[in-house]
């Protein structure tokens, strides 16, 4: 799926927060607990560490602060907001939806509010949604969560698995705006590559010996993503009629330092356009682009007029993009 924005009705980001627990795990401390090694890690992944939710945090824990600074900054105090959707592979439990708690938390009492699933992409998936009702006129102010508490669905003896990811959260408000902020989306699915990245035993299908931990195909998976990454910026910036080097920010999903340097290259960005920040919190699925905004703010590369091209990829196996001017 591939559209612009309307025209005639602008939609743009008015808010935006993350927030990653406390407790850094390092390299050195997973190579205590599996065959792996600070050195393999980085040449591999370019990950250093990663955040690690506590025995008591579940994704609402996560998101609730993350989702308070993006209504701060919007000037909201989450009772006005009427949509709220949370992207994550990880929610709290199967049901109640972490949004429904995170509406009630906000006392968001008029908020249409459910879960979104589309792996590591859905984050943007989720943007895409929130965009076509706040332009629709459903809705007029709509919180976006992205975050994952992988931490819980890994397999803590899995060296192939183990070291890529983390836990985060981020948030952005989203609302009808004089400045244009969205310009296009591009999202995508390929069910039959879903075998590569999986979570067996999860669901209503039954299998004889249920796992509880993420399976991954690496190598599968690496091919997918550099494909996709580069596919997926090139059709989204065609599709607006926007060159390579209109693009001021770019903001992939924090995968693996090898993918995030071969699409890079690809698409031509000089390394000061590309945000990274893998190596501090690895793969945190959901939370990895909104973690990466606010490091692109913070360091100024991020500001107001930048032309900001986002893509992720996951699970699913998905993909999606968005392009748009940065208005805060
Ligand atoms: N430490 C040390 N050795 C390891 C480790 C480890 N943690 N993990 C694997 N190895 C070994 C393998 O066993 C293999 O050994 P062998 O040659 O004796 O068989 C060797 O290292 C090479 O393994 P490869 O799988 O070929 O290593 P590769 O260079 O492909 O890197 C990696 C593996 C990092 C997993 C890479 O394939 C990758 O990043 N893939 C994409 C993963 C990803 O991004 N997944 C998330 C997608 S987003 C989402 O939705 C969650």
């Amino acid at each position: 799926m591939i559209g612009k924005g309307r025209s005639d009705v602008r939609v743009t980001i008015t808010g935006l927060g993350a927030y990653a627990p406390e407790r850094v795990i390092t390299n050195d401390e997973l190579a205590r607990m599996v065959d792996t090694s600070d050195e393999w890690i980085i040449e591999r992944t370019g990950i250093r560490e990663r955040r690690i939710a506590a025995d008591s945090q579940a994704l609402s824990d996560l998101s609730m602060p993350a989702a308070r600074q993006a209504l701060e900054q919007a000037g909201s105090d989450g009772t006005d907001v009427d949509l709220l959707i949370v992207a994550t592979v990880t929610p709290d439990m199967m049901f109640p939806s972490t949004s429904a708690i995170l509406a009630d938390q906000l006392g968001a009492k008029d908020a249409a509010a459910y879960d979104l699933s589309a792996g590591c992409t859905g984050f943007m998936y989720a943007l895409a949604q929130a965009y076509g009702m706040v332009a629709s006129g459903l809705a007029r102010r709509a919180l976006v969560v992205g975050g994952d508490v992988l931490s819980r669905i890994l397999d803590w003896t899995d060296r192939s698995t183990v070291v890529l990811f983390g836990d985060g959260a981020g948030a952005v408000v989203l609302e009808p705006s004089e400045e244009t902020g969205f310009l296009a989306f591009e999202l995508g699915a390929d069910g039959a590559g879903g075998e590569h990245l999986w979570l067996p035993g999860s669901g209503s299908r039954h299998f004889d010996e249920p796992e509880k931990a993420i399976k991954m195909n690496g190598r599968e998976v690496f091919k997918f993503a550099t494909r996709v990454l580069v596919q997926s910026a090139e059709d989204i910036l065609s599709r607006c009629e926007v060159t390579k080097e209109d693009v001021d920010v770019y903001v992939p999903h924090q995968a693996n330092v090898r993918i995030i340097d071969h699409a890079t290259k690809k698409l031509g960005f000089p390394s000061d356009k590309v945000v990274v920040n893998v190596e501090r919190y690895g793969n945190t699925s959901s939370g990895s682009i909104p973690l990466a905004l606010r490091d692109g703010i913070d360091d100024g590369r991020i500001r107001t007029g930048s032309l900001v091209l986002m893509t992720g990829m996951g699970a699913g196996l998905t993909w999606g993009s968005a392009l748009l001017r940065w208005t805060l």
